[in-house]
């Protein structure tokens, strides 16, 4: 189903964001007929080039960062035919009369902020003296929101100062996955779970993000940011409270968003023994390629850290009594990210412990291979008498629904659709960002205050074996990262 036509203005139209996700993205979109042929996409950066040159530059990216199938050459132009480019001033007055010139009256219009934050304000600020918007207007900011709690109350004042909360769209582009819509779906449409899922039932929840990049050619911000602000404070924290909070009454913005915070304010302060950081070490086969944090980053003498592991529990009667470990690092041994919810072990056993013992585990797999499966007990097949084994009981989708059945769709795609249809379920409100620095901000503190060195860890593992062991002293195991 089409969205309705709109104008979406990209400013950073040129950059790394626009070219890798968000044009191919609406490419694809295009395709698939959802993006209306009177929809415009207008490009806006600080370089001077006219609409041919642009569309040739968004034409390539779209070969490059495109979904790798081949690309429809009659859709590619009529796509490029909806986009132009004005070159603007963030901060001064060049092109914004221009971008006034293009913009249509009844349409939806949006303003995607593909650029750094310190630019949020200015923006905002052109945006209305220019009389760009009007109440429907909604604009789209990216991550980094703020680096601590200060700053991100200044960025959300700054955006409020000319936009009302229902018109901010803030990405987080992993509640864009799949996955994560279907963990909402398993949970809340299935009377299976939910009687389960509390501190009665579940010993304890994992969520591990593992990438096997480096930080690449993103050092200067990686050093500054780490994998606390970089990757636990947005999206493990919204993965964690999709699992954790209470059922909202309806599949809404505000109900669901109201529910997350609940969440993250019930979480409680982590105490220093139950953190692990870690920096990663060269490659000792290939050191000259992937070199080491430090030599990456070009600061030899770097505290920041490419890997954390963390036990935090949500002090609410649901889950007082279930701790909630979370892990994600760069130049791990597998890209892989998933969220085992670990059930307890059942309270006898009939069979005698010589038969084994098992516990469910359900898995929710964001990527790669994305799925749910859940793992049941049952009788080793076969006459060697009463044996358990693990077998899964897989809800993949993609199995389920056969090669044609689930289409493939990349979170900015959805997200941006999301923006135009002005639905803001799986977008993060103001004060729940601030919730989340306010629990992130006293650890980075701690850290910083102990003038905390975290722990070397070899590229291609699991992490430092002191994140390891932070689970085994609790009698628990990591689930391995594969
Ligand atoms: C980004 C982080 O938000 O998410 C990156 O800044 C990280 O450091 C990326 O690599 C991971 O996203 P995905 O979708 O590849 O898991």
């Amino acid at each position: 189903i089409p969205v309705d036509p709109f104008d979406l203005v990209i400013f950073g139209g040129t950059g790394d964001l626009a070219r890798r996700k968000i044009l191919p993205g609406l490419f694809r979109r295009y395709c698939a007929g959802q993006m209306p042929p009177e929809a415009r996409v207008i490009g806006a950066a600080r370089a001077e080039m006219d609409d041919a040159a642009y569309r040739e530059m968004i034409g390539e990216a779209i070969a490059e960062f495109g979904d790798g199938k081949a690309v429809d050459q009659d859709k590619l132009s009529a796509f490029l035919e909806t986009l132009s480019y004005v070159a603007i001033d963030a901060r001064g007055e060049t092109g914004w009369r221009a971008l006034a010139g293009h913009m249509r009256r009844k349409v939806v219009r949006a303003f995607y902020f593909s650029v750094a934050p310190g630019l949020f304000g200015d923006l905002a600020e052109r945006l209305n003296a220019h009389g760009l918007t009007d109440d429907d207007s909604r604009i789209v900011v990216e991550k980094p929101f703020g680096r601590d709690l200060a700053s991100a109350r200044q960025l959300n004042q700054d955006l409020a100062a000319f936009f009302d909360e229902r018109q901010i769209y803030r990405i987080d582009h992993y509640l864009g996955k799949e996955t994560v819509q279907n963990l909402m779906a398993v949970r809340f449409g299935n009377m299976l779970f939910e009687p389960l899922w509390n501190s009665q039932f579940v010993d304890h929840i994992q969520i591990t993000v593992a990438e096997t990049v480096g930080v690449g050619g993103r050092g200067d911000y990686y050093d500054k940011s780490g994998a606390m602000r970089d990757m636990v404070q947005n999206h493990l924290m919204q993965l964690l409270c999709l699992i954790a909070m209470e059922p909202p009454a309806r599949f809404d913005p505000d109900a669901v968003r109201d529910e997350k915070l609940k969440v993250i304010r019930a979480l409680e302060p982590v105490q220093p023994h139950h953190i692990v950081r870690g920096q990663y070490s060269a490659d000792p086969d290939d050191p000259e390629s992937l070199p080491d944090y430090r030599t990456a980053v070009e600061n030899p003498k770097s505290r920041t850290e490419s890997f954390i592991a963390l036990k935090t529990h949500i002090a609410n009667w649901r889950w007082a009594a279930t701790p909630f470990y979370l892990r994600t690092g760069k130049r791990m041994v597998a890209r892989s990210s998933e969220i085992s919810i670990v059930f307890k072990d059942t309270p006898h056993s009939i069979f005698g412990e010589e038969a084994g013992r098992h516990r469910n585990v359900l898995s929710i797999r964001l990527q790669p291979n994305e799925g749910i499966k859940l793992s049941v007990t049952i009788k080793e097949p076969g006459p060697g008498g009463m044996r358990l084994i693990d077998v899964p009981l897989d809800m993949t989708f993609a199995d389920a629904l056969g090669p044609d059945g689930a289409e493939n769709v990349d979170a900015y795609e959805r997200l941006i659709m999301d923006v135009i249809r002005g639905n803001q379920t799986l977008f993060m409100r103001g004060d729940e960002v601030e919730a989340a620095w306010a629990w992130t901000d006293p650890i980075i503190e701690g850290w910083t205050n102990r003038g905390d060195v975290p722990k070397p860890y070899d590229s291609h593992s699991a992490g430092p074996d002191a994140a390891a062991q932070l689970m085994r002293r609790d009698n628990r195991d990591w689930r391995e990262v594969t």
